[in-house]
């Protein structure tokens, strides 16, 4: 019998993300039908899979990343039938968003059904679920022909695993299966968006933007708790009132003009140097020379907002390993993929934007 303190054996295998192995996927999907966990990729971040009917294995999920109870995860589907049975009906708002988006990174919020474990949501009457497009990912749906909970592969309050390295510094020791399919695609978190209501809200912005479910539903709002911690609303996704993404150091953001931005991380990271503090700044192409007697790292061209995204969690694992005392980033527009971006930099810095 294994107890909790023991350190399982843990086994890593690279599969091909174009032409995945059907027998080396067959393997990880016996740990899932057992009740085991897998980390495997998806198009978003790196998931911690379970079968999402098993009670048991969806509490080694919370117990492997140390995640709050009162925090809900998303089902996997790779159907539209494995969906059905788990949801009480879908909406035409919700057929619209299926047929545009999915497979993809976009989360919808359905009245759960009662096959769903309370655990999966955490008590509440909504459940969600998304149909990943990564082939790993609905290849391991598939073979264990179970809806996959899979909350990100990270230890709870920690970046987002982009990469399986990533998921092996956090779960190495505490699940039994890493699939190493390369980097993920998006490297934010999907969309959750809760269609439950009159007016569509997006609960947590992710890899499909607000235009994109604009341009499908004709208007869509967002959860005010997501704004910048300034306000007391709680936000509507439990998830979303923690801190997260969150590196060991010191970490500030900037937004405004370009110049002040610019001339505002140079003072700081002179005034930190000056004082002993170890220093890394994340910042565009653009705008990288600047900074070449700093610890600079690249987050992509401005002009590319896909690439910041898709680099975002690696580079803030990136400068904790270097053990820097201060993180020092440049901010974005929060358009597009530029919304996610801000949510997860507002996260990881714990509130500490500046406006310049
Ligand atoms: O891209 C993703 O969504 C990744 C990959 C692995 O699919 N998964 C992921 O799961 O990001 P997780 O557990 O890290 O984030 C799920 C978010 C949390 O903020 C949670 O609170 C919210 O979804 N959520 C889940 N069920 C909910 C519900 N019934 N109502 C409101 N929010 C919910
Ligand atoms: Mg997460």
């Amino acid at each position: 019998m294994r107890n909790w303190g023991d350190e399982l054996e843990t086994k890593v295998v690279e599969i091909n993300s174009n032409n995945p192995e059907e027998d080396l996927i067959k393997e990880a999907a016996e740990f899932i039908i057992k009740g085991e966990l897998v980390g495997f990729p998806t198009e978003t971040v790196y998931g911690l899979g379970a079968n999402g009917l098993d009670e048991k294995a969806i509490k080694k999920i919370f117990k492997a990343k140390g995640r709050p109870q009162d925090n809900p995860l998303i089902l996997h589907v790779n159907s539209i039938e494995m969906l059905e049975a788990l949801v009480e009906e879908i909406s035409d708002k919700a057929y619209k968003c299926m047929e545009k988006f999915w497979p993809g990174p976009l989360t919808i919020l359905f009245k759960k059904s009662s096959i769903v474990p309370d655990s999966i949501t955490a008590g509440l009457d909504t459940v969600a679920i998304r149909m990943p497009s990564h082939k790993i990912a609905l290849e391991l749906i598939r073979l264990s022909n179970k809806p996959i909970a899979a909350p990100s592969a990270n230890t709870s309050g920690k970046p987002s695993p982009t990469r399986a390295e990533h998921v092996i510094e956090d779960m190495q020791g505490k699940i039994p299966f890493i699939i190493d399919g390369g980097e993920t695609g998006v490297g934010l978190e999907s969309t959750v968006l809760d269609l439950t209501d009159d007016i569509p809200m997006i609960l947590r912005p992710g890899g499909i933007t607000l235009e994109d479910i604009i341009g499908v539903l004709g208007q869509c709002g967002i959860d005010p708790g997501l704004e910048d911690n300034i306000n007391n609303i709680i936000p509507k996704s439990p998830g979303q009132k923690y801190r997260h993404y969150a590196p060991k150091a010191q970490m500030y953001v900037f937004s405004g003009d370009m110049d002040n931005v610019n001339r505002e991380i140079l003072k700081r990271a002179i005034v930190a140097r000056s004082r002993g503090q170890r220093v890394g700044i994340m910042t565009t192409t653009e705008n990288q020379e600047q900074f070449l007697d700093f610890d600079v790292e690249i987050m992509g061209s401005s002009k590319d907002i896909e690439t910041i995204a898709h680099n975002l969690f690696h580079l803030i694992r990136k400068l904790d390993e270097k053990n820097v005392d201060l993180i020092l980033c440049q901010g974005v527009e929060r358009d597009n993929m530029g919304l996610a971006i801000m949510n997860r930099l507002n996260k990881a810095s714990g509130g500490n934007i500046i406006y310049v």
